[in-house]
């Protein structure tokens, strides 16, 4: 497994800023940017929607955007991120009424689709769509804020679904998001995720550079 691929969250950067932010994180050697969206409903905290995603294409971002929906429905805000320029989009199996139907809208439109799994949430909702996913996104922590700490249990569920996708034989991604630090990053790798969502381990630092090349230092380990 060589192919990492570090996708810094958004949330954690300076609003006031967002452009410059995203452009100087990509310049620092980002791969994707994962773009956190919160409904104060299915969450208990709000933040951004199509209308950002979209000026940041506008803005001229053409790195991915790894969408990751937190609200409840799913489908009406699949429908306008796919129109403001995601490159995936995620959701929260629990939070859509039809899984199937979601996901397939996702991948109609030419996008790549994926699950999230918090820490508890069980891994059956994947059982019938294990060939409609591109990316399997765990939680290491519980949604809805930046700056928490990893939850150990994950290591072992990561395992469980790498397990699931080599099986499947399928090109899924794993990705693991919530509290990754230059210092866990490399037993994350190590259970199985090839891609890895960092909020403030990166944007709270001063020099964005320096802690991927440390990332990707630990990954090469
Ligand atoms: C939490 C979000 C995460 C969050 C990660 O609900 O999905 O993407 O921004 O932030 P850190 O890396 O600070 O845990
Ligand atoms: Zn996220």
């Amino acid at each position: 497994m060589s192919d990492f691929k570090i996708a810094p969250s958004i949330l954690s950067a300076d609003f006031a800023r967002l452009g410059e932010e995203v452009e100087n994180v990509l310049k620092a050697g980002a791969d994707i940017v994962h773009f956190d969206v919160m409904d104060n409903h299915y969450v208990p905290n709000l933040t951004i929607g199509p209308m950002v995603c979209k000026a940041l294409r506008k803005h001229g971002i053409t790195a991915p955007i790894d969408v990751h929906l937190m609200v409840k429905p799913v489908d009406r805000m699949i429908a306008d991120f796919i129109e403001a320029g995601a490159t995936y989009i995620t959701f929260h199996p629990e939070a859509s009424e039809h899984i199937d139907r979601s996901l397939q809208m996702i991948r109609d439109a030419g996008c790549q689709a994926g699950l999230v799994f918090n820490p508890a949430t069980p891994l059956h909702y994947l059982d019938y769509v294990m060939d409609k996913v591109d990316m399997i996104l765990l939680m290491s922590v519980n949604p809805g804020f930046g700056g928490q700490s990893f939850i150990p249990g994950t290591l072992a569920k990561l395992a469980e679904v790498r397990k699931l996708i080599d099986a499947s034989g399928q090109n899924i991604r794993l990705e693991v998001d919530g509290g990754v630090t230059v210092q866990n990053i490399g037993a994350i790798a190590a259970a199985g995720a090839d891609t890895f969502v960092a909020g403030s381990a990166i944007f709270n630092t001063d020099d964005y550079a320096a802690t991927i090349e440390k990332m990707r230092a630990e990954l090469a380990k």
